[in-house]
């Protein structure tokens, strides 16, 4: 009988106590020893040597084929996860959202009927309130089936989707009872009402076209929003997470809750790290729309250091692809711009490129905020996260310095621009494993659609 069905020989492998030079042993779809000169025999050898060897990476903000806007996201689960994949992505949470009338139960189902038997990789979701008389108590039987993160967004009132204080304040009080987390998309709705309609105009929109997005969501408006969501998990004592965090006032809001106890954790997405707003003016401005959108350098910066510190634990995408054609859709009114870009292909190379290589990150910082942070914050510790015995055989394997040319035309995700178009970037795949198995073999997706499993959670938070 052979040791081993898989050794990953002679990488230098990043583990939570430290990196060294040396082999993972796999036995099924376990890593089963960590070590130097590992038993080959009878294995499968996957050569590692002058290349990182990292735990896969965790996604856990991403909207896949996400009715939104008018339209659907671009990216479903079989682009979008070929995508992950070649970023070593290797687990998404995307978000279940109910429908007009709909339980939480059945936003699950629907969610789950989208991923199962297209998706490459292991998922997830969180479970949406939007109606919080009608889904609190729908929430214990959640927690129950192994769904332990729930969403709330304090926007989005024209989805339908929208979340008031007297929700955000109850559900966190059933997020203590029940050992789960809310994550809250935190942005003022009705001062950014309130701007949205002094800028509306025909004029105004002539002269500013996109640049209006930022002008009408200056940085008070997450500040506010993440003030008073801090507010209720203080009050509380649930667990709170700030998802796609943009601003330099967040960070500091969420590091001196931190630090009188408050329990409450952020996530930023790598595009605040490293873009800004000032790609609204140009010709393709519109394209960039997100929500919250981009900000300064300043507040990249920021978050940055924030990522140093430790008040923010993760980097995530919320990867929600459109088109050129979808984002056309805005003819000239920001207001109706499909809101998001894609991100799960650039996640890891766009952090290792300019977080790692540009001196912002260690490697190991690298690896706790995309992956072992993400894992144990989303109840997925035991399975995912970081390079141990007993964990699920998810890695990625990537050369330190060798760069690939953005191209969408390139890309797995099925958008027809990227806003990283021409940046060099070190960083991708040269191989991922997802449960012992490679899906992606010299860059290339290998790995077949269908073969991602949900995940069971019991628990959630810090
Ligand atoms: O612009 C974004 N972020 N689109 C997806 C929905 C959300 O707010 O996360
Ligand atoms: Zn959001
Ligand atoms: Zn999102």
């Amino acid at each position: 009988m052979t040791q081993f069905d898989t050794v990953v020989r002679g990488g230098n492998v990043v583990t939570p106590s430290g990196s060294y030079v040396g082999d993972i042993g796999i036995k099924g779809e376990r890593i089963a020893a960590l070590g130097d000169n590992l038993d080959t025999a009878g294995a499968k050898v996957i050569d590692a040597s002058g290349h990182h060897v990292i735990p896969g990476v965790l996604d856990v903000h991403v909207h896949l084929e996400l009715p939104f806007c008018g339209t659907v996201s671009a990216d479903d689960y079989i682009s979008g996860t070929r995508a992950a994949a070649r970023g070593g992505v290797t687990t998404v949470i995307d978000f279940a959202i109910p429908s007009a009338d709909g339980t939480l139960a059945e936003a699950a189902d629907t969610w789950m009927r989208k991923a199962e038997g297209k998706s490459l990789i292991d998922y997830t979701f969180h479970i949406c309130i939007t109606r919080y008389n009608e889904h609190k108590d729908q929430i214990a039987g959640m927690v129950e089936r192994g769904f332990t993160t729930f969403k709330e967004f304090m926007i989005y009132e024209s989805e339908g989707w929208q979340s008031d204080d007297r929700a955000m304040f109850g559900t966190l009080e059933r997020m203590k009872e029940h050992g789960a987390m809310l994550l809250v998309h935190a942005e003022s709705s009705r001062v950014l009402d309130e701007l949205i309609a002094r800028n509306h105009t025909p004029e105004l929109m002539k002269q500013h076209g996109a640049v209006l997005h930022a002008i009408t969501r200056p940085n008070f408006i997450e500040a506010e929003a993440i003030q008073r969501a801090v507010q209720w998990s203080e009050a509380t004592g649930g667990q709170l997470y700030i998802v796609h965090m943009s601003t330099a006032e967040g960070s500091e809001i969420i590091k001196s809750a931190q630090s009188r106890g408050v329990p409450v954790l952020a996530e930023t997405c790598v595009q605040y790290l490293v873009l800004d707003d000032s790609v609204f003016a140009s010709e393709d401005g519109h394209l960039y729309a997100c929500c919250p959108q981009l900000k300064k350098p300043a507040d990249s910066a920021r978050l940055w250091k924030g990522l140093k510190s430790g008040e923010v634990s993760v980097i995530s995408t919320d990867t929600c692809t459109f088109t050129r054609e979808q984002k056309a859709m805005w003819e000239g009114d920001w207001t109706k711009i499909p809101m998001g870009m894609p991100g799960l292909e650039t996640l890891m190379p766009l952090t290792y490129t300019k977080g790692v290589l540009e001196g912002k990150l260690t490697l190991e910082e690298m690896c706790m905020k995309l992956s072992t942070n993400p894992a144990r914050i989303m109840g997925l510790e035991h399975r995912k996260g970081a390079i141990r015995v007993g964990g699920d055989a998810d890695l990625a394997i990537i050369h330190p310095t060798r760069t690939h040319t953005i191209d969408p035309k390139e890309l797995e995700t099925n958008a027809d621009w990227s806003p990283y178009n021409g940046w060099e970037l070190a960083g991708f795949a040269r191989t991922t494993l997802s449960r012992g198995e490679v899906i992606v073999d010299d860059y290339r997706v290998t790995g077949k659609a269908g073969r991602g499993q949900w995940l069971k959670r019991t628990r959630a938070g810090a």
